[in-house]
């Protein structure tokens, strides 16, 4: 992909300058836009490594899925044709398994509570696992947060009330079980596909995170939102793993001072767009309700039954019960 569009230094492509320093530009992938909680975090990462550089490295952004969508974009990197990317976690369980344990439905309290399980040894863990599995290193666990649905069909105050709808998730059989669980007709499909989808009615229902709601303009298109606040999502800030192997030691903790960084940066942007967001949405026209979670958090006690096994018992109950 990168090669068709041109770009300057991606992939094998890498120039590594004589004193065995990376020297050049990284491409970078986005699902959002320019000024989305992503990009707030991508850009305070690129400035900070252009600075520790002195120029030498220099970071392009690609927006809303210009290199591809999120699966793709993981592959990308896989494969050494995307130097760096931002996606939430659902994709990924598609690579590691165990990375559907973030799409099991209201296993963190709040947003201190996510950010302890994954700044701890837990996050490490799934780091390591998806270097080894699918060579993709994390470089810092950014934010994409509390998922919200929304729709255009109708008021959403109970699981009952979803009974009907066709209702979009990511490409992930723990999201299908969720949404089934909960009464929606759950379909998986790829983000880039989501927007039109709803436009034309292929699709009533979808969730995401509010600034994402505000940033795609889902409210052109979906009347309701329901604040199901029903799974955490994080988004990763990863890159190449053959980039990664190939940066001297110097470089590697470059990278990583700067992925450090932006990490504050852009959990704090996404809180506060978070917080700004339901005030835009009524104002662009959306109904909101605040459905009774204990009906949601009660029908979907069946997911984890299913998959908490496969997921790991231990390690679900370590995030569950994590010190925050
Ligand atoms: C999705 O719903 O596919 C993702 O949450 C999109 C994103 O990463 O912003």
């Amino acid at each position: 992909v990168a090669a068709a569009l041109g770009l300057s230094a991606c992939g094998d492509s890498v120039p590594i300058g004589d004193d065995g320093q990376f020297e050049g530009n990284i491409t970078f992938s986005l699902a959002l836009g320019d000024g989305s909680h992503h990009h707030v975090g991508a850009k305070a990462f690129g400035d900070k490594l252009t600075e520790l550089s002195d120029g030498r490295i220099t970071v392009s952004y690609y927006y809303d899925n210009a290199l591809g969508g999120e699966r793709e974009v993981v592959e990308g990197m896989l494969i050494d044709s995307i130097d760096m990317g931002i996606t939430s976690t659902g994709p990924i369980g598609g690579f590691v398994d165990e990375f559907f344990v973030f799409d099991l439905p209201y296993l963190f309290e709040n947003h201190e509570h996510a950010h302890a399980v994954l700044d701890s040894e837990i996050g490490d863990e799934l780091t390591d696992l998806l270097k080894e599995t699918a060579n993709v290193q994390i470089l810092a666990w950014m934010e994409n947060g509390f998922r919200h649905q929304t729709n255009s069909v109708r008021p959403i105050n109970t699981p009952e009330d979803l009974e009907g709808i066709d209702h979009r998730t990511q490409e992930s059989q723990v999201q299908i079980d969720t949404w089934s669980a909960l009464g929606a007709n759950a379909t998986p499909m790829a983000w880039p596909e989501v927007y039109t989808a709803l436009q034309q009615g292929v699709m009533d229902s979808q969730e995401n995170p509010l600034p994402t709601i505000v940033d795609v303009r889902f409210f052109e298109v979906q009347d309701y939102l329901a604040l199901t606040q029903h799974v955490y999502s994080p988004a990763p800030m990863m890159m190449s793993g053959k980039l990664w192997d190939s940066l001297s030691e110097e470089d590697q903790a470059m990278f990583q001072e700067a992925a450090d960084y932006a990490l504050p940066i852009q959990r704090e942007a996404s809180y506060e767009q978070e917080q700004e967001a339901v005030a835009t949405l009524e104002s662009e026209g959306m109904e909101v309700t605040e459905p009774d979670l204990d009906l949601f958090r009660e029908a979907v006690e069946p997911v984890y039954e299913k998959w908490a096994p496969q997921l790991g018992e231990d390690r679900i109950e370590a995030a569950r019960n994590f010190d925050h």
